[in-house]
């Protein structure tokens, strides 16, 4: 199926949808993964020197878990921050064969409104980006389609499918301003699945750089929520910038609040994060996180694996 057959096709697809088919947040399967966890859950925060060590170092780690799992789920971010991590994962790729050919992905959201050949369409962002660039098949490529005739029926068949391939492997992500993941904005519930969301002022006004006009610039947004992404076995959250800085220290040190919904990711139990030195300027343990990672292995020697 091509990836304008399948726009076509999902019209009827999200028809046959059950409505009473919504998932709870903590079902068994967010149980086994807790289960999983590993040397102690955790958060790992990774400085680099800037954009470029960040792209690499968050590329590699994708691709990692790709030559891990070759029918890996992935959960895909856009925006500013992932274009360096897609083009290295492309290098990856031209340069030593990474594989793409049998992953499935499942894009975080996509504007309400904007149809999936639109220039400012996260759909556009993704075959532009990456996908044209890579072996992906076009059938394993979910993205939400932002001119669907009913849209919360397709938000219901969005959950169903990453149901049917057994739930997100890697999801990636970057952070708005105001501390959203996906387009879950402030005060978005942590339980939260994919949905019909509002766009913050903030977040209208920093998207506005991509649009000729503000009164282009799309109000509402399809997203997989909170608990969607919650869900996923393993977090990749991606940051660079000055204007990012805020925002990173309240999510890794600040309290757990859906005022910052990134913050959620704290009780998560597997997360990288990858940030540049400027976006973790703020932070205030960061020689903590430094020897943390840099002693892993005293840590595995201490508990004797
Ligand atoms: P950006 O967007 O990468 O363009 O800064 C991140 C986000 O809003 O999630």
């Amino acid at each position: 199926m091509t990836q304008d057959s399948r726009l076509k096709t999902l019209d009827y697809l999200y028809c046959a949808v059950d409505k009473q088919k919504r998932i709870t947040i903590f079902n068994n399967r967010k149980l086994k993964i807790r289960k999983k966890g590993g040397v102690g859950n955790i958060m790992e925060i990774t400085i680099t020197s800037n954009y470029d060590e960040m792209s690499k170092v968050s590329a590699q780690l994708i691709a990692q878990e790709i030559q891990r799992k070759h029918d890996i789920v992935l959960g895909l971010a856009t925006g500013d921050t992932p274009v360096g991590t897609y083009k290295e994962l492309v290098k990856i790729h031209k340069e030593e064969g990474l594989d793409f050919s049998k992953v499935k992905s499942f894009n975080l959201d996509e504007y309400l409104g904007l149809a999936p050949l639109h220039k400012n369409s996260y759909n556009y962002f993704m075959w532009e980006n990456l996908f044209k660039h890579i072996n992906i098949n076009p059938e394993n490529v979910y993205i939400p389609q932002g001119n669907i005739k009913d849209p919360e029926q397709f938000c219901i068949w969005y959950e169903e499918q990453i149901k049917k391939v057994g739930g997100i492997d890697l999801q990636v992500l970057g952070i708005g301003r105001d501390g959203h993941i996906g387009f879950n904005e402030p005060g978005s519930s942590f339980a939260s699945r994919t949905r019909i969301k509002a766009l913050y002022k903030q977040t209208i006004e920093d998207n506005a750089r991509f649009f000729d006009k503000m009164e282009d610039v799309p109000r509402f947004a399809i997203t997989i929520g909170i608990g969607t992404i919650m869900e996923a076995e393993k977090i990749l959250l991606i940051a660079n910038g000055k204007n990012k800085a805020d925002v990173c220290a309240k999510f890794i040190e600040g309290p757990v609040t859906s005022q910052i919904t990134a913050s959620a990711l704290q009780l998560h139990s597997y997360v990288n994060v990858v940030l540049d030195k400027d976006a973790a300027s703020k932070l205030k343990r960061t020689e903590y996180y430094n020897w943390v990672r840099d002693n892993k292995h005293l840590i595995q020697k201490e508990i004797g694996r």
